[in-house]
């Protein structure tokens, strides 16, 4: 069977971006191959894509989130079939038109789920996750970057544990950030005061989805001493209290949020589709920073 990858032989902008059809192995044990309807586009996508990070050798695949139909299983399991709708993670290579994943890694598509939003829920939806379990316990919560992917779900899921929801985003984005449930203010100059009109006392805790010295000196100043001050950003910041957060794939916090989709206790945004082919347009987007909610790949069968 053939696959369409998305691949690049050299970093650099959208232009190294290629698509090559290269016929797949036979399908290994315990793993599922999945015809790929939807892929979400993140920004560590376009990240790697440059170069900023090197985390394989060249040519590079990507692609970490995906829902399809599986085509073939091998597995001795009875729980799925072929012609289920999934959707789930892969480790950068998910860009794909057919893919194979672990039959375990598996979550159904609940059937009120869009195509357009399945494929993008499981980077964001396990990174918020990961994000709320090593924050550890809090009232209150300063977000640097709300508006995005990550930040979308984070607010929503911490208002549904009665955190209260301190996040920044453009102007542009204030209505979308208070409808998400959280108080929005608008980053660049002035933001620490602006955080204090809203919320006067001190936070227990911040997350920064930027990694800009703005959101490093806001939380410096603004969340508890000893309060938890994390960022995903993957950029060096000037204090050390302020620590990495890296995602950890987990199915279970994975369906939580799917479970909160399917039921509307969560919103999901995909405000930006692309034909699979226009892929060099998606990466060149997602690395200018302001996609509000989701990106995602849009396969032809
Ligand atoms: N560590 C990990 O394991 C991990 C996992 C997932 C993602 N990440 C990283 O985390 C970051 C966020 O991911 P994402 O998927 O949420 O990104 P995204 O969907 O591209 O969203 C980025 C958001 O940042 C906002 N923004 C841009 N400049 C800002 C500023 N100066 N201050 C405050 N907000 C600003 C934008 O809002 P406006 O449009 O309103 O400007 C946009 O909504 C990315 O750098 C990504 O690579 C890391």
């Amino acid at each position: 069977m053939n696959t369409t990858i998305l691949l690049a032989h050299a970093y650099g902008q959208s232009d190294v971006l290629e698509l090559e059809t290269h016929t797949l192995p036979a399908l290994a044990s315990g793993m599922a191959r999945i015809q790929v309807k939807t892929a979400g586009i993140n920004p560590i996508d376009a990240r790697r894509m440059t170069g900023e990070f090197k985390h394989a050798d060249l040519p590079q695949t990507f692609g970490t989130e995906y829902a399809g139909v599986i085509l073939e299983l091998n597995g001795s399991q009875s729980t799925w079939q072929i012609g289920d709708e999934v959707l789930g993670s892969g480790g950068a290579f998910t860009h794909a038109s057919v893919i194979d994943v672990p039959i375990a890694n598996l979550v159904k598509k609940p059937s009120n789920i869009s195509w357009a939003v399945a494929g993008t829920i499981a980077g964001a939806a396990q990174t918020a996750m990961t994000i709320l379990d090593e924050m550890g316990p809090a009232q209150s919560l300063l977000l640097h970057g709300g508006s995005g992917g990550v930040g979308s779900v984070l607010i929503q899921i911490a208002v549904d544990r009665g955190i209260n929801v301190v996040a920044t985003a453009s102007e542009k984005n204030q209505d979308y950030i208070r409808a998400l449930g959280a108080t929005p203010v608008i980053y660049g100059e002035g933001l620490i005061e602006r955080i204090r009109q809203v919320h006067p006392t001190a936070f227990d805790v911040s997350i920064d989805m930027i990694g800009n010295e703005d959101a490093t000196h806001a939380s410096l100043q603004l969340v508890k001493a000893n309060g938890f001050k994390g960022t995903i950003a993957g950029r060096k910041v000037s204090s050390n209290q302020i620590q990495p957060v890296w995602v950890k794939r987990n199915v279970q916090n994975l369906q939580h949020v799917v479970d909160g989709i399917a039921d509307g206790r969560f919103q999901w945004a995909v405000s930006r589709e692309y034909p699979f082919v226009q892929a060099q347009q998606a990466y060149a987007d997602i690395l200018e920073g302001h996609t509000k909610g989701k990106s995602v790949l849009v396969f032809e069968k």
